[in-house]
């Protein structure tokens, strides 16, 4: 092999060898992307209740992890919890369930008691069963009204973008049991119109 193929086939091998990603992806999977993509965009808004049970018989937030301080800090920095909350239509824990909150809540704040959330909004009823939103931001817990990125979703919620607006409906100290109202404002684009 003179040197000029030797340089033309390493040339080759490399075009193939960046192109080998795309090769590999489903097509018809890139076909429904680029569908989606080019689709109509839609907006929904959505009321929902989170059940925090953060004590009692069967608690649904665990902490995982907290630094050596955490104990001693009044912002409870760096403390980590894992949570799988019920997601119901009403207020009352023994309304219409919804579907499930699951994810993180880091306190992360030196100042003020204040939550990075990482949230996983799982509807497993209605209209958008098996469909999630992806919900990411900061919760300063003193305010009345806190605001939070709808960053994406799945399912029905494909391509999401959004906010929410969110605040603690009741809570109770006794049994440590809270109720969180969330307004999820959200634009994704209606696959139903996709190909108009
Ligand atoms: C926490 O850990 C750091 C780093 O290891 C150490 O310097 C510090 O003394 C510890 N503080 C307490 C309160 O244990
Ligand atoms: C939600 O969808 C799943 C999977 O398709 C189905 O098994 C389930 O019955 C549905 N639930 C409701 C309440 O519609």
């Amino acid at each position: 092999m003179g040197k000029f193929s030797a340089l033309t086939f390493m040339f080759c091998a490399l075009v193939i060898g960046m192109a080998m990603p795309m090769a590999y992806a489903n097509a018809q999977e890139y076909a429904r992307f680029q569908n989606i993509y080019l689709g109509k965009e839609t907006t929904t808004s959505i009321q929902v209740f989170v059940q925090d049970d953060l004590g009692g018989q069967n608690p649904t937030v665990w902490e995982v992890a907290r630094c050596n301080f955490t104990s001693n800090s009044a912002t409870s920095f760096g403390q980590i919890r894992v949570l799988d909350d019920l997601l119901t239509a009403g207020p009352d824990r023994k309304s219409q369930r919804v579907g499930r909150v699951q994810g993180l809540i880091t306190s992360a704040d030196f100042q003020e008691s204040a939550l990075t959330m990482n949230l996983n909004f799982i509807f497993t009823s209605g209209q958008y069963n098996g469909s999630t939103l992806c919900m990411l931001g900061r919760n300063p817990l003193g305010n009345q009204y806190r605001e939070l990125a709808i960053v994406g979703g799945t399912g029905v919620f494909r391509m999401a973008r959004g906010y929410a607006i969110t605040n603690t409906y009741s809570y109770d100290v006794v049994t440590s049991y809270g109720v969180l109202e969330y307004n999820i404002y959200v634009a994704y684009v209606d696959t139903s119109r996709a190909d108009q």
